[in-house]
């Protein structure tokens, strides 16, 4: 049994790759820079870019099952080459927002319609993306500057998509399935500042700011914060294409983004884990 990885340096990829070799899988590891992959001993490491399908095909020989990066431009392509190249499974990372029918994703789409066995990820906010919004303060002043104290997120560990993806990728049972991946109760900032602060053994502040004030801290910070900013505080609206009610997609129902799913305890047997034990995984990220 041999698995392909694609987006294997990313937060879920890392994990996806890590439980693969636990298992005693072979895997192979698609990334554009294997100089500076950093995966561990006994992956193999291949070069290859999701955005030139012709990069990605050698890393396609020889391979049971494909772990798919959304890379929707090239999608198409990419899984008519893992057909052709013998792959039998494809688990596709999404997102819960299709789950909620606020967009189609034409990724899902064509891995559904490739004739080969099939699972859909679809996660949740990630904690992850808490790392990029709170971290740089925090190591620096043990501080968090938001306008919204007691506003309610749910977030997945991107290690619970990743045990969902490994259970899809080399058991039965999984195919034609769509699962939303989420945590196991929503966490308001103030309870996240908390967590992250026992996770430290240090105090870390919260601090209330303006939605203004906040706009300009996320937009200097860049990456994720800066992208969401407007989004998150509220000055934009989600601008999302509903789909049409007869594309088989659901209809739009924002509450499935807010309600926690069973779905990771249904296929790995372990309930989804709260955001306070993934504070204690990235401690050393926030010091
Ligand atoms: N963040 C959220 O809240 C959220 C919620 C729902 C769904 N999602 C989905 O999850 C994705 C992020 O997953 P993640 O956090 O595991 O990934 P990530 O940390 O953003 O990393 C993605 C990895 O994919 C690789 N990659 C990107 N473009 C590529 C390309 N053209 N060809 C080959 N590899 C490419 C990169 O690896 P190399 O640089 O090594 O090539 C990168 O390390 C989002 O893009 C979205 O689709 C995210």
């Amino acid at each position: 049994m041999r698995v392909l990885v694609t987006g294997a340096t990313g937060f879920v990829g890392r994990n996806v790759v890590r439980r693969l070799l636990a298992e005693g899988v072979a895997v192979r590891a698609l990334t554009r820079r294997p100089g500076g992959a950093g995966l561990p001993a006994g992956v193999e490491v291949v070069r290859g870019d999701l955005e030139d399908p012709a990069s990605v095909a050698p890393a396609l020989a020889d391979v049971d099952a494909l772990y798919l990066f959304p890379v929707e431009r090239t999608a198409a392509e990419v899984v008519a080459m893992a057909r052709d190249a013998g792959v039998r499974r494809i688990v596709d990372l999404s997102a819960a927002s299709v789950t909620a029918g606020l967009h189609t994703n034409p990724v899902e789409s064509h891995v559904a319609r490739s004739g080969l066995q099939w699972t859909h990820l679809r996660p949740g906010g990630f904690m992850a993306n808490m790392l990029q919004m709170w971290a740089p303060t925090v190591r620096a002043e043990r501080v968090v500057r938001y306008p919204f104290a007691d506003e309610p997120m749910l977030l997945v560990h991107e290690d619970d998509i990743a045990a969902v993806a490994v259970e899809a990728l080399l058991r039965e049972g999984h195919h034609g399935a769509a699962y939303t991946i989420t945590g196991p109760a929503a966490v308001t900032v103030r309870e996240q500042v908390r967590a992250i602060g026992a996770a430290l053994g240090e105090e870390v502040r919260y601090e209330e700011v303006t939605r203004e004030e906040a706009r300009a801290l996320m937009l200097a910070q860049g990456g994720f914060a800066a992208a969401s900013a407007d989004l998150m505080l509220g000055f934009v609206e989600y601008g999302g294409d509903a789909p049409e009610s007869d594309s088989g997609y659901a209809e739009q129902d924002w509450s499935a983004l807010s309600r926690p799913w069973p779905d990771v305890e249904k296929v790995t047997g372990h309930p989804a884990r709260a955001f306070a034990e993934w504070a204690r995984d990235h401690a050393d990220d926030f010091r």
